[in-house]
């Protein structure tokens, strides 16, 4: 299949050093991109752009100076994806507001920042991607996850905003939405609930929860030319858990 080759192209993926970004970074780089890690844990960074032929820029996107110091130095960006996330799982009746302002900072913040800082850059040169990774757990809710969903759901009107506005630059912006998928953050969670992903999966229409490759999938192919006419969409990859 033609217009899948992403070669010249440089790809900044936010959290790559995580669960579904290192994944992210395998198929971006597969199709030719040079990968920018961006990530907070610098030698996990550096361990994922390694093999890749990749860079690692750690960036700690709760810190606005962080944010600055790295989108000097980058240089020229083709494709943006936000993908790094912090969830704080907690009723929200009882959350700490100093959580509230985590999410935040690193969930919405830092791709509204970023989003400002590069865009322009795509734009004159006439092409660019943005990618949100967003979570079913704001299109759906989710128990514990009032905050997290709160700052996620931010991401469904700014990418779509900025398709409206990014479209003559040739700049397409959409957002990807994992259901539940075995990664630390999931991980973390089921430690404390025993059987957690199990009864997950029996809730899930293909039976199983999603693999970061299942999501890095659909993140990689929005970023290439095939997806040109594909912009202001936000898009499920959860097993069918969530239809709409
Ligand atoms: N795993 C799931 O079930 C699931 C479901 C829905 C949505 N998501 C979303 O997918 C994305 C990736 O999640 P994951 O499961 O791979 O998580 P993960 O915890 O494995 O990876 C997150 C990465 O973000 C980085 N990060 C955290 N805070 C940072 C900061 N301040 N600055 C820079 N980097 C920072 C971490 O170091 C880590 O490498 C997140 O946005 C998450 O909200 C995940």
């Amino acid at each position: 299949m033609d217009g899948l080759d992403l070669t010249g192209r440089v790809a900044v993926v936010t959290g790559g050093a995580g669960g579904i970004g290192r994944a992210i970074c395998a198929d971006l780089a597969s199709l030719g991109a040079h990968v920018v890690v961006a990530d907070l844990d610098a030698d996990a960074a550096a361990e994922t752009a390694k093999p890749l032929g990749g860079t690692a820029r750690p960036v700690d996107l709760a810190d606005p100076a962080s944010i600055d110091a790295f989108t000097g130095a980058v240089g020229p960006v083709d494709v943006l994806v936000h993908n790094a996330g912090v969830s704080i799982v907690e009723p929200f009746t009882e959350s700490d507001p100093a959580h509230w302002d985590l999410m935040w900072k690193v969930n919405l913040r830092a791709p509204m920042q970023l989003t400002r800082a590069l865009l322009p850059g795509m734009s004159e040169r006439g092409h660019g991607r943005l990618v949100f990774v967003s979570s079913d757990g704001a299109r759906a809710g989710s128990g514990g996850e009032g905050a997290y969903a709160a700052t996620k759901s931010g991401l469904f009107g700014l990418a779509k905003t900025l398709a409206r506005e990014a479209a003559r630059g040739g700049v397409t912006s959409n957002v990807v939405c994992p259901g539940p998928t075995d990664t630390p953050m999931v991980r973390q969670v089921a430690e404390r609930h025993p059987g957690l992903l199990d009864k997950l999966a029996r809730q899930i229409p293909l039976r199983r929860i999603g693999r970061p490759s299942d999501i890095a999938g659909l993140v990689a192919f929005l970023c290439t030319d095939r997806a040109a006419y594909i912009t202001g969409q936000t898009l499920s990859v959860s097993g069918g858990i969530t239809m709409q």
